[in-house]
């Protein structure tokens, strides 16, 4: 895609490089010809995406943590970084309450730390300050939330990155406007679905490891239903933003929603038959919770503004997202190499653009 084509050369820096989302995008910008610094913790175990995709050969892995302000201000001092997309997070809900005070370091924090170095960094000419859907407060709201409704967050989490959209947006006003040379805005997207990803408790991951198995998959919530995105898209979107920013610093709004299409939101159940279908066998075991918790109204996105202003859409739709997730897992399963299950799957997204 032509518009993509700036990235080739340039120098671009990815925080979160090791996790999930980091990894799919560090091996698109790579695709893309751009010269990449990981700045990361380590990652978790060698079954990690990051590791499987071979991606330390062919970036600059830079392990810090984001809640070391030298040591952040050395990697961005060493990469001179031109376009900046910051992802490092503690990224779970779950776990945020049991370590509220890591969470809250890390993703306001360490986020701090990233906009202090990235304000003296002399060639930044974009930043993608990745946040989520989460951080708006949840109203119960059956339609789609848009980029100026109310932040909030009940959950460690969700508060955590609702005061990073504001921290954000103060270094936006105080330090970042004045200076014509550079664009930043945030990106809110939600649960996303792809290969790699091993996190425990979450639906794809928990299928895949049943049926690799040979095990029946256990649900205990088919019922509930949850928006579907493939990775891909939303790192689409955050990419088309950094290149748009980059070519145009002042022309775009600070913050944009990457959700995927109303159609997307599907019941649990439906996305596990969806998977046991693309793996080609297994079954499903429904175990009802009889202490199931009340669940608040899903929060959906509206993503009006990314489509009129960025000319963004989801591109794969909720079978497609499966499908492409489980084969990948498939493929992996079966001992075809990652790095090329991941650029094949890059190449046909990009085919698959309009
Ligand atoms: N995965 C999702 O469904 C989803 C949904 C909405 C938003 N997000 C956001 O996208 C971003 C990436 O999420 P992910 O799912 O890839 O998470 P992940 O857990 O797979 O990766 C997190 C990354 O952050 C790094 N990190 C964590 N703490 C750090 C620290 N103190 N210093 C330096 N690096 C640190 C990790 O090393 C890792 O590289 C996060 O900001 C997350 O909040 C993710």
């Amino acid at each position: 895609m032509k518009e993509l084509s700036i990235f080739k050369g340039k120098r671009v820096l990815v925080t979160g490089h090791t996790g999930f989302k980091g990894s799919w995008l560090s091996q698109w910008l790579l695709e893309l010809g751009a010269q990449v610094t990981g700045l990361a913790l380590a990652p978790l175990n060698d079954q990690e995406h990051f590791c499987l995709a071979g991606l330390e050969k062919h970036l600059d892995h830079q392990v810090c943590d984001i809640r070391d302000l030298n040591g952040v201000n050395q990697v961005f001092a060493k990469a001179k970084p031109e376009i900046l997309f910051h992802l490092a997070a503690q990224p779970l809900v779950r776990y945020s309450y049991e370590a509220p005070k890591e969470t809250f370091d890390t993703n306001v924090g360490g986020s701090l730390n990233i906009l202090e170095a990235a304000r003296r960094s002399p060639n930044l000419g974009a930043v993608v300050f990745v946040t989520t859907d989460k951080c708006y407060q949840n109203q119960e709201w059956h339609h789609g939330y848009r980029e100026n409704d109310r932040l909030g967050g009940h959950d460690p989490y969700s508060a955590s990155k609702a005061a990073a959209e504001i921290l954000f947006q103060s270094y936006l006003r105080s330090f970042f406007d004045q200076n014509p040379e550079i664009g930043l805005a945030s990106g809110r997207a939600g649960n996303v679905i792809g290969g790699g990803d091993w996190a425990k408790d979450r639906i794809v991951p928990d299928c895949i490891r049943a049926l690799a198995q040979g095990n029946p998959v256990r649900l205990r919530n088919p019922k509930a239903t949850r928006p579907w995105q493939h990775v891909l898209d939303p790192l689409f979107g955050y990419l088309k933003l950094a290149a748009r920013l980059y070519e145009n610093p002042k022309a775009y709004p600070d913050a944009f929603n990457f959700g995927p299409a109303i159609s997307s939101i599907q019941p649990v159940g439906r996305l596990a038959e969806a998977v046991v279908e693309a793996w080609g066998s297994g079954k499903l075991e429904i175990s009802q919770d009889p202490n199931a918790v009340h669940e608040a109204t899903l929060l959906h996105l509206n993503c009006d503004l990314a489509y009129q202003k960025l000319d963004w859409e989801p591109v794969w739709g909720f079978e497609r997202a499966v499908k492409e997730t489980t084969l990948w897992y498939l493929k992996q399963h079966q001992g075809q190499s990652v790095p090329e299950l991941t650029q094949t799957q890059i190449k046909t997204f990009t085919q698959d653009l309009k």
